[in-house]
């Protein structure tokens, strides 16, 4: 199948092994095991995502508090692959697809055995600026914020709420409407760890694989508590039982998730935060665990406004259009339209122009071309 073949692929630790042949290339390694050397000692570097969104800040560096319990949790993914000087491994569980360098490793192009010592390269350069968010950064969501104020003092305090804590936020509504901003907000102004994972990359090949991922997820968030788990796009485990049956493993997930967001009462000081454009598809039974629902509307005309105010003043050079005029011609874009497809478009095309500013007319250009792209893609 199409999307099997994408996770295995997705979930590859060792880039340069093709992803289709990577169970086989497994075995023949454990075939060739007489021949092939154990590896003694692997250091890794941490690198980062291959990718990432504009807005998402650049994750290098990495904080690894106990190098013994590192170390077994990454004999226990990356145990059975051989690896060899400068090639990637990926990480599957805490944080999937985080990529670490080999740089060492004795005997060269070796096996990872449940012997090898493994150490993470400690960084020496100051952690890169965190873009951070605050609550007062996001325009609009009143209602939102009250509720977020709520759980800020469970998060500072979850003794006073004891038996009746808030557990389980679910965050819904269209694409670019700051759900992902206001987790993160949450946790800066809690000073919680969050713990981030997208629910399709939860979803294992093998049986057992997904419940294990959610259990690592919630094991690190108790141990960092208070702290927040935010899983993203939900709606792909949550998924009705009619699915399920094509895939059993998403079943396996959805009941991992649903017996740790059980647990999560009893627990003092983790919250768990479930996001999804598509309310609908999320399974009864999940949906029923989350105790406050969070609804994240489409920006009104003075929202759009005041998104438009604020990223704009932040532009490295000016934008000489009427804000009012153009918060008027963009209802139905969210505020990652605002300011991804307009602002940065325009400014990006004046630089390209070489333009010392960015005029009217281009701005309004390229609101028209936006409208006419826009077709919904959500379901709610
Ligand atoms: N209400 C808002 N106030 C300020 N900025 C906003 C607002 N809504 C969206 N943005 C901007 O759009 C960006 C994208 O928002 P975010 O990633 O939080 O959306 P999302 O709801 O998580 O979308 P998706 O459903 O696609 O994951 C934010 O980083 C921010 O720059
Ligand atoms: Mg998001």
């Amino acid at each position: 199948m199409v999307t099997d073949e994408k996770l295995t692929r997705r979930k590859d630790s060792a880039v340069d092994i093709p992803a289709s042949s990577r169970d086989s290339s497994k075995k023949a390694a454990r075939h060739r095991g007489a021949e092939m050397q154990r590896a003694r000692r692997v250091v890794l570097r941490p690198i980062g995502y291959p990718f990432r969104l504009p807005n998402d800040p650049k994750v290098s560096d990495l904080r690894i508090d106990n190098q013994e319990l590192f170390a077994d949790y990454a004999r226990e993914q990356w145990g059975g692959s051989v690896v060899r000087n400068g090639m990637y491994l990926f990480d599957r569980y805490v944080m999937p697809d985080f990529a670490f360098r080999v740089v060492v490793v004795e005997p060269e192009e070796s096996i990872i055995t449940r012997d090898t010592e493994i150490v993470v390269e400690q960084s020496s350069t100051l952690p890169a600026p965190s873009s951070k968010y605050h609550l007062s950064d996001i325009v609009g969501h009143d209602e939102v914020k009250r509720k977020c104020r709520l759980i800020l003092r469970y998060l500072k305090d979850p003794e006073f709420f004891g038996e009746w804590a808030p557990k389980a936020l679910l965050f819904h509504g269209p694409p670019g409407t700051g759900k992902t901003m206001t987790a993160r907000a949450l946790a800066t102004e809690a000073s919680a760890e969050i713990i981030m994972a997208k629910a399709p990359d939860l979803i294992g090949l093998h049986v057992g694989d997904g419940g294990r991922r959610i259990a690592s997820l919630f094991e690190e968030a108790r141990a960092n508590a208070p702290s927040i788990v935010f899983v993203d796009e939900l709606d792909a485990i949550g998924i009705t039982r009619s699915f399920q049956s094509i895939r059993g493993d998403v079943s396996e997930v959805v009941t991992a998730l649903i017996s740790e967001l059980d647990r999560t009462g009893e627990i003092n000081g983790v919250v768990v935060i479930g996001a999804t454009n598509a309310l609908g598809l999320i399974d009864p039974a999940v949906r029923g665990r989350f105790d406050v629902l969070f609804e994240f509307k489409l920006p009104t005309r003075q929202e759009r406004l005041e998104i438009l105010e604020m990223y704009s003043s932040r532009l490295p050079i000016p934008l000489r259009v009427d804000l009012e005029l153009v918060a008027s011609m963009t209802e139905g874009l969210s505020g990652r339209d605002l300011r991804e497809r307009i602002l940065k478009e325009a400014f990006h095309v004046a630089v390209s122009r070489g333009l010392p500013e960015i005029p009217a007319r281009l701005v309004h250009e390229i609101v028209e071309n936006v409208r006419r792209r826009s077709t919904p893609d959500y379901t709610i």
